[in-house]
């Protein structure tokens, strides 16, 4: 009993040096500068130009659904005079557009041009970002939970 105590004081010894051990690789700034991008895309998918409004699914009462950010939505309104090609709900985002690639996310916010060549349609707003702030939106996108099936 005592001997399997020391050796779990062992073990968390030896995680505790690898952890800092890898703390201190190389690979460390690009985690880190991973963690700033992903920090910059939830900064302007959520703060600056907000995504959610269209894309994110609300309950009886208006309010956000825990849990289903960016899953996809009906719109909440329409036009006052009839505008050609508007949509009437927001696919989901979470965890990237439904069979579109990383790069393919990137392009369109960078472009507004679709992986089959087209645009999206009214009201989703013609964002041209810069390949930085696409790059991060599109990260945070990814690593959101993507919509189960059925909900
Ligand atoms: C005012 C409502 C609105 C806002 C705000 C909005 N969108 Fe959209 N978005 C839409 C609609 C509606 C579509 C569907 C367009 C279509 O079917 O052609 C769409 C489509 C998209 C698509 C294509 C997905 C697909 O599967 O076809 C992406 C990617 C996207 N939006 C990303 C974003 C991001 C990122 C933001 C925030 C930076 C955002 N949208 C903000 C309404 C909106």
């Amino acid at each position: 009993m005592r001997k399997a105590g020391y050796g779990m004081l062992f073990f968390s010894v030896t995680g505790f040096v690898a952890a800092s051990a890898f703390a201190a690789a190389p690979g460390h700034e690009g985690a880190r500068n991973k963690i700033r991008l992903l920090a910059h895309g939830k900064y302007l998918v959520t703060r600056a130009a907000p995504c959610s409004d269209c894309h994110s699914p609300r309950d009886e009462r208006g309010q956000f659904i825990a849990g289903r950010e960016l899953q996809g939505a009906p719109l909440g309104f329409k036009p006052l005079h009839p505008l050609p090609g508007w949509r009437t709900a927001a696919p989901s985002i979470a965890g990237l557009p439904r069979g579109w690639s990383f790069d393919q996310t990137v392009h369109f916010l960078e472009t507004g041009i679709m992986p089959g060549g087209s645009h999206a349609g009214p009201p989703m707003p013609p964002f041209r970002f810069n390949h930085h702030d696409a790059l991060a939106i599109a990260a945070y996108l990814q690593s959101l939970p993507s919509r189960k099936e059925g909900r």
